[in-house]
């Protein structure tokens, strides 16, 4: 049946004009970190008598901290002041850390530092976009801080994924035009950010779930920069 279609149909898809970077996220995309997000989250559900489980997380995945808390606390009846919400929020952090506190370079996703190098070898830029306040942590833990030209500070960013200024800071840091960014996402959220950017969209995970990606892949180690080139 292919054979009856024009070559150009049986190409992968591709960005409109050839990237000059590209921008990762990180909780799920470099490193599992999304299981330990959910393993915070859910201890706190639990203590809170709130219900929680994998389906509700993944609607979490790219949410910033306080927005996350705000979508569990919206399943209960009990109003909270905001005090009260930042305690919580200080407590899942605490939780969180101590889990990510043993995280090494073992922990990076299958194809992760090969498509890191592969990006620098083919002299693009490299931006982190992740929404977590832990990230520099995290990327020092993994050993992989000096991939990285730039990565955006959540402090510099006044809304958060889906809205794409996140992305659009991360361009303007690594000196591209967003149409030459390529951006790579786990979450629904942060695919819609870089949509919103203007830029192309790698999704890391389920087609389904992030139907707006302009691809869809399962991981990094199918990652293959040379393609856009
Ligand atoms: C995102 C994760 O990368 O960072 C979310 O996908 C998380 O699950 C968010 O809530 C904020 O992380 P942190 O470390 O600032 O609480
Ligand atoms: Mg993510």
């Amino acid at each position: 049946m292919n054979a009856a279609l024009p070559s150009t149909m049986l190409q992968a898809p591709k960005p409109p004009v050839p990237p000059r970077a590209v921008i990762f996220d990180l909780d799920g995309v470099i490193t599992d970190t999304a299981q330990y997000h959910f393993h915070a989250w859910q201890r706190l559900a639990v203590s809170l008598g709130l219900p929680f489980d994998e389906a509700f997380n993944e609607t979490l995945k790219g949410i910033d901290r306080m927005g996350s808390l705000e979508r569990i606390l919206a399943r209960g009846t009990r109003v909270y002041t905001p005090q009260q919400k930042l305690a919580l929020a200080r407590q899942k952090n605490e939780h969180y850390i101590a889990l990510i506190s043993t995280m090494d370079a073992s922990q990076l996703l299958p194809g992760a530092l090969d498509a890191l190098c592969a990006v620098r070898g083919a002299g693009l830029r490299i931006g982190l976009a992740s929404a977590s306040r832990n990230a520099a942590l995290v990327l020092t833990r993994l050993g992989i801080t000096r991939c990285f030209d730039h990565v955006v500070e959540v402090e510099d960013i006044e809304r958060p994924k889906p809205d794409p200024e996140i992305f659009l800071t991360a361009a303007q840091r690594l000196g591209v035009r967003p149409v030459q960014c390529i951006g790579v996402e786990d979450a629904a959220a942060g695919v819609a950010a870089i949509k919103a950017a203007g830029m192309w969209a790698v999704g890391i995970g389920d087609a389904a779930v992030l139907a707006q990606a302009d691809e869809v892949i399962p991981g990094l180690h199918r990652f293959d920069i040379a393609r856009y080139l």
